[in-house]
């Protein structure tokens, strides 16, 4: 399996991946809607054997530093738990740390994100309409961010979601 950067080739197969994953298409239109308005970073997809089993989204947002948002992270349900998730998550974090970001915001299950170093503690001061404990907040890099107050918003193809 290969995780790489996603080419127009793939577009199809990731609203299936999303489609699958979530059981319903609202998540596959973020990613549509989010490449259409240029508001994709880093859209990744994990490649086995020719077939896209998982694809994770890195979009812009709006904060006082330069940060990211992760979401979201979608795999195949015959292939989940079986680290395709994991991988593309780590190597979103990797890209976007070399590429200079300073920060990552995620919303979803602690228990699964907190194993990549996200952390609700470190979200908590910044305002955003999603409230702890689901967003959470990831450093990049060695140094602390610039504040660890503000506010944050994320691209508006989100506020589509409801
Ligand atoms: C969540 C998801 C992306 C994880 O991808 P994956 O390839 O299944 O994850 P991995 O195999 O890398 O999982 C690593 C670990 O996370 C755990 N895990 C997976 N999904 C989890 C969840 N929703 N909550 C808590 N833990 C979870 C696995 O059990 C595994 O734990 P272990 O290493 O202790 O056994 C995938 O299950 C999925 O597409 N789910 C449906 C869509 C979704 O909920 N996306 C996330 C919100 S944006």
């Amino acid at each position: 399996m290969i995780v790489r950067p996603e080419t127009p080739g793939d577009i199809a197969a990731i609203r299936v991946v999303e489609e699958a994953a979530f059981g319903q298409s609202a998540e596959a239109r973020l990613v549509d809607d989010l490449r259409t308005a240029g508001d994709s970073i880093f859209s990744l997809v994990a490649v086995d054997t020719g077939t896209v089993v998982g694809h994770a989204l890195f979009s812009r947002m709006k904060a006082p530093f330069p940060a990211l948002a992760l979401a979201p992270v979608a795999v195949l349900p015959e292939r989940q738990r079986m680290g395709v998730g994991s991988r593309l998550i780590s190597e979103g974090i990797a890209r976007g740390e070399a590429a200079g970001w300073l920060g990552i915001f995620v919303l979803g299950d602690p228990a699964f994100y907190r194993r990549f170093g996200f952390d609700a503690g470190k979200a908590s001061g910044f305002i955003s309409p999603y409230a702890e404990p689901h967003l959470m907040a990831l450093l990049l890099g060695k140094s602390d961010l610039p504040t660890d107050t503000g506010i944050i918003e994320h691209a508006s193809a989100f506020a589509k979601l409801g």
